[in-house]
């Protein structure tokens, strides 16, 4: 039984204030959690308040309904009562932060009441057994930094590793060659939002510099490593002239030339993996594009889907993508993450777990990846708020052998 929560503000990576909670059952079970926070967020995301405002909110609405009622063990019970507690569809009652940290503490103090570790709880001990590739963003700019790449993201993906160590250091080892090019280039770069470099240089050469470094560490560590892109093209679409605005480079593209230009760097660069290619309203853009290249490479909808299994029902419908990002704050808990991947696997889709810009060192969503056998993870390459995921994820392995 829960006998108490408790929410405090702390600081997320970027420095900002986030919700914290802490839940305590009667047994002495203790679960602590942190929300994360986007910066290039979707239209169609649940609600994040104020820190502030969230937690004065959840305090009034949700925590005398969880409290003395509901069992930390019971994963779906906790999120209902969230749901209850806040009554609208998109959180904005409580705030998804609050939603969130609430229902990721309460999985961690159903664990620890088991005494068995975060991903056993979730996934149940016949789970299965293969562990998720880490994308490694190692280049970008967007909304993750000023003056760089239009393309958000530029993600090393290790996909020959023979183990999760070997892929962890491989996208660390991209990382590090990709500084090495910049350097020859002479090129200065400070690093974005989640840890990857972000120069001022347009998207080709970034391509040029990504393509290399992947091939130098490839050679070095003989599996293969490919690489990927989330687009965001959400934020850089223009809907009064529909076009897809590349400032840095100074190209403007309408949809029709936006599919063809991301088809192309597919075929040029044998992109393993392609998120929000196209504007988060249009599924039919996105159809298009997965009916040209989606037998090749992962067409992954993340602003386009928020992780909601209605807007993920109309993608299948429509045949829109062939993978979903999932980010448990942007539907705001557990238990909707975990419906978004189940109809997401009953339909073919791969689930990609992933991390938000602004980040804690929190790592529910490495447990969360490996519960639900997502072939992949997105939570950079370098940094405390990055390590931490992937550091679970080795230790996770190395415990399993
Ligand atoms: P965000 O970006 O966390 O800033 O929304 C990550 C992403 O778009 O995948
Ligand atoms: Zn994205």
């Amino acid at each position: 039984l829960v006998t108490d929560i408790r929410l405090r503000r702390v600081l997320d990576s970027r420095g900002n204030p986030t919700v914290e909670a802490d839940v305590l059952t009667e047994s002495g079970g203790f679960g602590r959690a942190a929300a994360p926070s986007g910066a290039s967020t979707g239209e169609y995301e649940a609600i994040e308040l104020p820190a502030s405002e969230a937690i004065a909110a959840a305090r009034e609405h949700a925590v005398p309904r969880l409290v003395g009622e509901t069992y930390a063990g019971n994963q779906r019970e906790i999120d209902a009562a969230l749901r209850a507690a806040d009554g609208t569809d998109d959180f904005s009652k409580i705030g998804a932060n609050s939603a969130v940290a609430i229902s990721m503490a309460a999985a961690k103090a159903g664990a620890d009441v088991l005494g068995a570790p975060l991903f056993q709880h979730l996934g149940g001990t016949f789970r299965g057994q293969n562990f998720p590739i880490p994308l490694g963003n190692v280049v970008g700019g967007g909304e993750h930094a000023a003056d760089a790449t239009d393309i958000q993201e530029f993600l090393a993906a290790p996909v020959g590793a023979p183990s999760v160590a070997d892929a962890v250091f491989a996208n660390a080892a991209v990382h590090a060659a990709v500084a090495d090019l910049l350097e020859e280039r002479d090129v200065p770069s400070g690093k974005g939002d989640e840890g990857a470099w972000a120069p001022s240089i347009d998207d080709e050469e970034a391509f040029e510099i990504v393509d290399e470094a992947v091939s130098t560490v490839e050679d070095e560590v003989g599996f293969e490593i490919r690489f990927g892109l989330d687009v965001a093209a959400a934020e850089m679409y223009d809907d009064e002239s529909d076009s897809y605005e590349y400032e840095s480079a100074g190209v403007s593209r309408d949809t029709d030339e936006q599919i063809e230009y991301v088809a192309e760097l597919v075929e040029e660069y044998d992109l393993v993996y392609v998120e929000d290619p196209l504007d988060e309203t249009d599924y039919d853009a996105f159809a298009e594009l997965t009916d040209e290249v989606g037998d090749r490479t992962l067409v992954c909808g993340d602003d386009l889907f928020v992780t909601n299994t209605d807007r993920l029902q109309e993608g299948i419908d429509r045949d829109a993508a062939n993978s979903i990002l999932i980010k448990p704050n942007q539907i705001g808990t557990l238990t909707d993450a975990f419906d978004a991947i189940e109809l997401a696997t009953e339909h073919g889709y791969d689930s990609v777990v992933s991390h938000r810009s602004g980040e804690t060192e929190d790592a529910t969503i490495t447990h969360l990846a490996v519960a639900t056998d997502a072939p992949f993870i997105k939570t950079g390459a370098v940094g405390g708020e990055r390590t931490a995921k992937l550091n679970e994820l080795i230790r996770i392995a190395d415990d399993a052998t």
